[in-house]
This record gives structure tokens, C-alpha cells and sequence, in this order.
């Protein structure tokens, strides 16, 4: 994927950053055969980028007031150019990106989303399962389009409804699996053993 070096990963992130930690520590420790080549934030304060500080990572922001989506979009997507990023991953990231910025990352660009799509999508996934009273739920790792967590799907991992789940314990349990299936898909790509025929993502 990369020329000759290591394949770099560009994570964007708005919050917390349990997946960027937990694909970070993967890196480290060896499981991901991979750089952090930029972690990026919308949201200066995002705790994410404070763990990329500690994790001695290079890491910024480009504060998004007063500029539109495509304009705000081209400044990250030529930003991750800049800094030679093969693989971006979209970790909590909370903007639909433009298809300026998608087409600059063909196959290339990845999001996780906390629920079996097409079921739940957009905002409190887990919440939307609880109210709808599904058995079952889970979490997606999927190509990225212009649609809301739409594009074709890599993996995804079920997670059981029990009945004395809130949407707390429900929540941990999915995020478990999210720090699972999101190093599984990464390397994945990061292989390039796959092809995409329709919506589907197949082994190669
Ligand atoms: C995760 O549940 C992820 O599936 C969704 O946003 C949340 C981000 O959590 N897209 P974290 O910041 O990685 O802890």
C-alpha cells in the first residue's frame, strides 16, 4: 500500500479515542504492521488528542469555524496528503465528509459504527437497539461513502441484547468488540487481499 516504508494510518477522531488507544497499542505492540502517521481532531479539546500527545504521536487541528464542509474538508484531506497517509480511519469522527474528501481516499477510507448496519445508523446507535428492543446488535467496519455510515462493509461482530442491559452495559460490551474487529479490518487492508464487488467485500 505504502512505497517501500511502512503504510501510514491517519485516525480522525471528535472524542474520547478508546479505538484510536486500542489501535494505537496495536501498533506498538507489534499486532498491526503500521505507522500512526497523524491522528486529527475537529474538536481541539477532543480527550483523543491528548492521548495521541502522551502516546508521543504527532497529532492537530484545524478549527472548523466559519468555514463550510468542503472547504473545512479539502484543509484535512490535503493536511493527510501532506503527511503521506495511506490508510484514514475514522474514529468518532462526527462529520459526514464531503466526496472531495472521499474521492481522495479510494478504498482507503475506513469508519467503525456501534451496530449491525444497515440497522441503526447515525447518532446513539446502541440507544436506537435498547428502544427497538432488538435481541441482537453489534458493530460494523465499513468503507466509507458520502452517506452516513453507509459503504461496503468489511466485518462486523454481534453482540447479544440481554435482558437487564442499560445502555451503559450494552455500550461496553459493543465497544469490546469494536477494539477487536477494528484492528481486524485494518489489517485486512492493509494487506489488500480483498476486492469489492457491488456492496460486497470479499477475500481475495
Ligand atoms: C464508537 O462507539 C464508534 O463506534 C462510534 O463513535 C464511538 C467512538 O468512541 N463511531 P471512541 O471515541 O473510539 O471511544
Amino acid at each position: 500500500m505504502n512505497r517501500g516504508s511502512r503504510p501510514r494510518l491517519g485516525i480522525l477522531l471528535s472524542g474520547r479515542g478508546s479505538n484510536f488507544e486500542a489501535i494505537a497499542k496495536n501498533v506498538f505492540k507489534g499486532s498491526l504492521d503500521c505507522d500512526i502517521g497523524f491522528v486529527f481532531s475537529n474538536k481541539p479539546d477532543a480527550p483523543g488528542l491528548e492521548l495521541a500527545r502522551k502516546f508521543g504521536l504527532p497529532y492537530g487541528t484545524i478549527p472548523s469555524a466559519g468555514m463550510g464542509r468542503a472547504e473545512f474538508d479539502a484543509q484535512v484531506a490535503s493536511l493527510l496528503l501532506g503527511k503521506k497517509i495511506d490508510l484514514v480511519c475514522l474514529a468518532g469522527y462526527m462529520r459526514i465528509l464531503s466526496g472531495h474528501f472521499v474521492s481522495k481516499f479510494p478504498n482507503r477510507l475506513l469508519n467503525i459504527h456501534p451496530s449491525l448496519l444497515p440497522a441503526f445508523p447515525g447518532l446513539d446507535a446502541q440507544y436506537q437497539a435498547l428502544q427497538h428492543g432488538v435481541k441482537l446488535t453489534g458493530c460494523t467496519v465499513h468503507f466509507v461513502d458520502e452517506q452516513l455510515d453507509s459503504g461496503p462493509i468489511l466485518l462486523q461482530a454481534p453482540v447479544p441484547v440481554l435482558d437487564e442491559d442499560t445502555l451503559e452495559t450494552l455500550s461496553q460490551r459493543i465497544l469490546a468488540e469494536e477494539h477487536r474487529i477494528y484492528t481486524e479490518a485494518i489489517a485486512w487492508v492493509l494487506e489488500g487481499n480483498f476486492r469489492i464487488e457491488g456492496r460486497r467485500v470479499l477475500r481475495t
